[in-house]
């Protein structure tokens, strides 16, 4: 019992450092509740299950309480109120800044002279630079020349919208390179990946994330029938595929991890029935950084007929260079039988402008189901690959200039940096109330605290 409670302490400790440094306006409220939610049910899991011994029992037991914490009125009350507090704490924060906001366009345009009160505002903001790990990717003495670049990039392709793809052509080759370079990555060129790995970009994590949802979901409809579909995450995988889920319809499934904090390969196996469409596995996870088992979950995936997305948001742009400079990376790519979908996002560790991300598949035959025709609009026929219709052309030629400025030095460069800070940060374990939360693959470090935290 008492490694589990860790976890889920540890867990805590972890997203209540995030949510302090993004406080101040970066990150949604959800990074707000989930610390407090989790709080409420651990210390009182924790009591409650101090007894149990038995790990099968002590999973079950745990899911029935989960459910039943909610019953109970009592509980379900004071969630709320905690929540409450919150959103009334964020509403009365932004209420006070909103008295000297603008809410009328002004009269008189002030023309080119506003620039300067923009660059008021900016220097205003806390100073992010190389200090926000986990918001902007991108620090380092070699930062200020590499947001330039992208700034300049971006301005130069301001005004494209790749929707007309016939009109802004150089996008469009700029947006089939960061694919294909991105797909090479990840192993297209390898035989193990049938070659025929296919993407898009996307707006950011979660849009690769719903889009790879809402495909296999309706490869699964048309492959095997299935219209009350279901999904098996871990606990430790993102909360787009909640999102996803709600989004879409979809029924889902988590699954606590093992001991090593990665998916348990077993729960999961257990969860999957005739409605299932798709597992997910992470390289790594956001919570603790650490790599599920992808090799038995494509396994498992391919002898069931089911999809299988592996979340390369955060490891992408890292994992590749990681293992060609040595580090014993267990398998993540395509070249893991079994994999349908990838999603990675180029504006973390790609150290590209924020808003690009690339999802990817195994084939054509899925990928199609990601595109959308509506042929009943007096418009005419429009048929859109992903969920925006016009796009930033800016953002896709800043995503190509980072990765085609970087190069493949470039980034093994940044990796190896980053992995030794990482290494760095890891010896924190020897302040004696602190742990590392299992063992960290990459570039994430999550710490627990021996301690109950008050
Ligand atoms: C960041 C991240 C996401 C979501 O990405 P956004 O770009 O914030 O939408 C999903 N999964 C993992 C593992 C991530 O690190
Ligand atoms: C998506 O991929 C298709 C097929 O390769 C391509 O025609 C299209 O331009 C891409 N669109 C976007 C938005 O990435």
């Amino acid at each position: 019992m008492e490694d589990y409670f860790s976890s889920f302490n540890s867990f805590l400790a972890r997203f209540r450092v995030s949510a302090n440094l993004f406080l101040s306006q970066f990150e949604p409220l959800a990074l707000l509740l989930a610390p407090l939610l989790t709080l409420v049910i651990a210390g009182a899991l924790h009591s409650l299950l101090s007894v149990v011994h038995d790990k099968g029992l002590k999973a079950t037991l745990i899911g029935l309480f989960m459910t039943s914490v909610k019953l109970i009125p009592g509980i379900k009350s004071y969630i709320d109120a905690e929540k409450q507090k919150v959103v009334d704490k964020l509403q009365s924060g932004s209420k006070s800044k909103r008295e000297d906001w603008r809410a009328e366009l002004p009269t008189t345009g002030f023309g080119a002279g506003i620039l300067e009160e923009m660059k008021d505002a900016k220097n205003k903001d806390v100073d992010w630079q190389g200090k926000c790990s986990g918001t902007v990717y991108i620090g380092g003495s070699e930062s200020e020349g590499h947001f330039s670049l992208i700034n300049e990039a971006c301005s130069m392709f301001a005004h494209t919208n790749p929707l007309h793809l016939h009109v802004f052509q150089s996008v469009g080759r700029f947006e089939a390179e960061v694919v294909a370079m991105t797909a090479d990555l990840l192993g297209s060129k390898d035989k193990a990946s049938g070659g025929q790995i296919c993407g898009n970009m996307t707006s950011g994590g979660t849009e690769s994330i719903l889009l790879a949802v809402k495909t296999s979901r309706d490869y699964m409809k048309m492959k095997k029938g299935i219209t009350k579909p279901e999904m098996i995450i871990a606990e430790s995988a993102h909360s787009a595929y909640g999102k996803a889920a709600q989004y879409f319809n979809i029924k889902l499934r988590r699954v606590p991890v093992n001991k090593e904090f990665k998916a348990d390969v077993k729960a999961i196996r257990q969860h999957i029935n005739r409605n299932t469409i798709m597992i997910v596995g992470s390289a790594p996870g956001f919570p603790h950084g650490i790599i599920d088992p992808i090799e038995e979950l494509g396994k498992l995936a391919d002898s069931y007929g089911i999809c299988f997305h592996v979340d390369l948001c955060l490891g992408g742009f890292v994992l590749p260079f990681a293992r060609k400079l040595g580090y014993p990376i267990p398998p993540f790519d395509f070249t893991v039988k079994g994999v349908t979908s990838v999603s990675t996002d180029v504006h973390k560790y790609g150290l590209a402008p924020k808003g690009t991300s690339i999802v990817l598949y195994r084939n054509h035959e899925i990928r199609k189901h990601q595109f959308v025709a509506v042929t009943e609009w007096s418009g005419g026929l429009y048929v859109s690959p992903t969920m925006a219709g016009s796009r930033p052309g800016a953002l896709i030629a800043g995503a190509w200039a980072a990765m085609m400025s970087l190069g493949q030095q470039g980034y093994l460069e940044n990796t190896r940096k980053i992995m030794e800070a990482s290494k760095m940060i890891e010896k924190g374990k020897e302040i004696s109330e602190l742990f590392i939360i299992g063992k960290p693959d990459m570039t994430v470090v999550a710490f627990g605290s021996s301690r109950h935290l008050k």
